[in-house]
């Protein structure tokens, strides 16, 4: 189906060097080193600033039900199986790292405020239950119940259990402390271009002039991925960023520690834009985020935090009261169809692990297990398998003789 899934066999590094560079670490960078390690295999990360990239603004929430959207049935499967790797995944990397990561069976509340949000989620209710996933169709007295500072007029809402969230930085730092304690070792540059030897990936020029090469290597640098340098024009991730806008509130304190103020996620579609709220255990709210396609730009604007304020301030109206302590903007790495690419691409060599748009943290844990299986044996596992860069026809299938490399000597 995909013929790219199958890697030729991982070729051998070169003297001295690891057998695997990855580009990138922010967590999908991190979690594939940590697995590579885990197998056996000697790896290095080049990143500028590791434990970086979108997941320092993310929300971390684990919401494959509440965040489904027609047409991606098969990333939902991709989703489910994450999800259902995050109690283990998290005991593993607890375990490694000596680090909390924040990971809460919390559940998720998405409401509706007006009768255009009601029928959007009969909408996603009745697709939630074609698709067999467990959720609860409330009444607003009862969202009420459950979350007591929700707005007098929410009308209804779907009750997800299985939505849980994690603490994105939390997961980014032990992903770190883990790889260190796993032995991978990390160059801290910007990666400037890919390097290309025999037909063969090789490994990365940084901006410094430093060349780090390996047997085989891994792009993961999320948006920056679609345009590193080097990269032949016909095996570029076809990934763009788009922007999202994010804030911090702290919650007050309950008497017996926590807070009472929100217990659960809580989502809302309002003025067709998505909203989410995520309580954290530490007493952090975060409210996001908008989605924006504007490039590279990362600017936190009035307006954006004025949106954010305003819809969280019509679902949940204390909201106005919290200190607001952080605004922040990221970057979503999106593919095409919103779905990552897992996998490697037409160049031998270079393997794919980006394109991840809402569901990078999500998808940690099993993009962790496909790209080490992938790295160690040569073969991407089934469950990955339609995530494979093959499906774009630009990255995938067998490279043509027009392919432009700039070849490189080994270095
Ligand atoms: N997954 C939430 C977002 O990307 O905004």
């Amino acid at each position: 189906m995909h013929p790219s899934a199958t890697a030729p066999t991982p070729s051998s590094a070169p003297p001295g060097h690891p057998d695997v560079l990855v580009i990138g670490g922010g967590v999908i960078g991190l979690v594939t080193a940590w697995r590579a390690a885990g197998r056996g295999l000697a790896v290095t990360v080049a990143d500028p600033a590791p434990g970086g990239g979108a997941a320092r603004v993310a929300a971390g929430m684990l919401a494959a039900v509440t965040e489904l959207h027609y047409g991606e049935q098969t990333l939902l499967g991709l989703n489910l199986a994450s999800a259902g790797r995050y109690p283990r995944f998290t005991a593993e990397l607890e375990e490694a790292s000596g680090q909390r990561i924040g990971y809460r069976r919390c559940g998720t509340l998405a409401v509706a405020l007006d009768a255009d949000d009601r029928a959007h989620l009969r909408e996603l209710h009745a697709l939630q239950t074609r698709s067999g996933l467990d959720s609860q169709w409330l009444s607003g007295r009862e969202c009420r119940r459950l979350e007591p500072m929700l707005a007098p007029g929410v009308r209804g809402g779907l009750r997800v259990d299985g939505d849980h969230q994690v603490d994105p930085r939390r997961l980014a730092s032990a992903l770190l402390i883990a790889c260190e304690r796993a032995g991978v070792t990390f160059r801290h540059g910007r990666a400037a271009r890919l390097t290309v030897s025999g037909g063969r990936a090789s490994g990365v020029e940084l901006a410094d002039g430093t060349r780090l090469s390996a047997g085989q290597t891994v792009l993961a640098a999320g948006s920056d991925s679609g345009r590193l340098a080097g990269v032949p024009e016909d095996v570029l991730p076809p990934v763009r960023p788009v922007k999202g806008q994010v804030l911090r509130l702290r919650m007050p304190d309950a008497p017996a520690g926590g807070s009472t103020f929100l217990s659960r996620t809580v989502r809302a579609v309002v003025r067709g834009g998505p909203l989410y709220l995520v309580p954290r255990e530490n007493g952090e709210l975060v409210v996001g985020a908008t989605s924006e396609e504007l490039g590279w730009d990362t600017t936190v604007t009035a307006g954006g935090v004025y949106e954010l304020l305003r819809d969280a301030h019509e679902l949940v109206p204390g909201i106005t009261e919290l200190p607001l302590v952080e605004t922040i903007a990221g970057l979503r790495p999106t593919s095409p169809d919103n779905a990552p690419l897992l996998g490697p691409s037409r160049l031998p060599g270079l393997h794919l692990a980006t394109g991840h748009f809402r569901n990078g943290v999500l998808l940690t844990p099993v993009t962790g297990d496909a790209m080490a299986e992938l790295l160690a044996t040569g073969s991407l596992p089934e469950e990955a398998r339609a995530f494979s860069p093959a499906r774009f026809a630009a990255a995938g299938g067998p490279r043509p003789e027009s392919a432009r490399v700039r070849e490189e000597q080994p270095v």
